[in-house]
């Protein structure tokens, strides 16, 4: 069953199921430091959990981690009458939220996400997991948090650089499926629509519309990897260079790239992407596309295990996704070009 989401003047219903239960919290080592305080002050129930602390970032969303969560869980002797709760970013929904669904063969859990990306995106929608063998997401299950708590207080510690990072997943979400907030946000001058409460909701509402769709991300749900095929590439090819980019600097790019694709395959008018190029250009000055077409081009096929055409989640307008693309390497060289000034 789908999470239900808690906003902040619903704080009491999580306090309510979890008032008489074993808590374990499961956070980073920067979430136990900037963000337990809020948590606890927003549900008193919280004040007394044991905590399980990880090391802070994306590299440690790893099975070495994974491991030590088990272990500290069974050495807390945690079982099917606890909840764990997860607070941090998308590190710690994704593992946490992994490791509850296997231990014991799935312990109840909760998500309090603390990073703009994990209340836009990760920490709902079911999808759980870790890093394996440098690729992402490779070992993971479908298991939904009971609750998912969002408050906009937690963002008050984040870096801009890590809300940046978050904005880049409300962009696609108004792109994929709401123009009115296209139209405030492609108008933007700072990250003030985006951390705001209302936006933050209708940004949730739209994933939550597609996971609704299609569950097991078949079919409709697939809109929302608009901007991810061309991104992840950028992503893991920007790991290993001396522009390391974060997961929503990378898509921010791959969106430019796949609205180039929209335009070339559906028409999709050219000025909804010269307006992406806009926002990305004042918004996220220092993200620049530095890299080799054809190695980006090599990393797509070896994801996609695609031979000459690939998949692609595209725009024909706004709000006007279109799943289950074939596009050929030369029309991804083709948009790739669109970096070449
Ligand atoms: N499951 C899904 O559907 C889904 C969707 C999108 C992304 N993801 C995953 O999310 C992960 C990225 O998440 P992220 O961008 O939130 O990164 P993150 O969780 O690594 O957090 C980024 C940094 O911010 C710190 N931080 C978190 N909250 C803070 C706060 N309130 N104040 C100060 N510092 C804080 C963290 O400790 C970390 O150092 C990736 O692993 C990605 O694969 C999952």
């Amino acid at each position: 069953m789908a999470s239900t989401i808690i906003f902040p003047n619903a704080a009491h219903v999580i306090q309510l199921y979890l008032q008489h239960k074993e808590i374990v919290i499961i956070a980073d080592a920067r979430t136990n430091g900037f963000c337990l305080a809020t948590a606890c002050k927003y549900i008193p129930a919280l004040q007394d959990a044991r905590i399980i602390t990880i090391p802070a970032g994306e590299e440690n969303k790893n099975l070495l981690s994974a491991e030590w969560i088990w272990m500290q869980m069974q050495s807390l002797h945690v079982h099917k009458d606890y909840v764990i709760v997860n607070l941090g970013g998308g590190t710690v929904t994704d593992i946490g939220g992994f490791c509850a669904s296997t231990f014991m063969r799935g312990i109840p859990f909760i998500n309090i996400p603390s990073t703009l990306l994990a209340m836009n995106d990760a920490a709902f929608g079911g999808k759980t997991g870790i890093n394996f063998m440098d690729t992402k997401n490779t070992i993971g299950t479908f298991a939904n948090a009971e609750y998912v708590f969002i408050h906009p207080d937690f963002l008050n510690t984040l870096s801009p650089k890590q809300i940046a990072n978050g904005a880049a997943e409300s962009i696609k979400h108004a792109l994929i499926h709401d123009k009115k907030l296209w139209e405030l946000y492609k108008n933007a001058t700072d990250f003030t629509h985006f951390t705001n409460l209302e936006n933050i909701q209708q940004s949730i509402a739209i994933k939550n519309y597609f996971v609704q769709l299609d569950p097991l991300d078949v079919n409709e749900r697939q809109s929302l990897n608009f901007g991810h095929s061309i991104g992840h590439a950028i992503e893991s090819i920007s790991l290993n260079s001396n522009n390391i980019l974060l997961h929503g600097e990378a898509i921010l790019l791959g969106m430019l790239a796949e609205l180039q694709l929209s335009e070339t395959i559906y028409n999709c008018p050219a000025i909804v992407r010269k307006d992406a190029e806009a926002l990305k250009n004042r918004l996220y000055p220092t993200v620049k596309f530095t890299f080799s077409k054809s190695e980006i081009l090599e990393k797509l096929l070896f994801d996609k295990k695609n031979t000459d055409t690939i998949n692609f989640s595209l725009l024909k307008n706004i709000a006007a996704p279109m799943v289950k693309t074939k596009v050929s390497k030369e029309q991804v060289l083709q948009a790739l070009s669109i970096f070449d000034a």
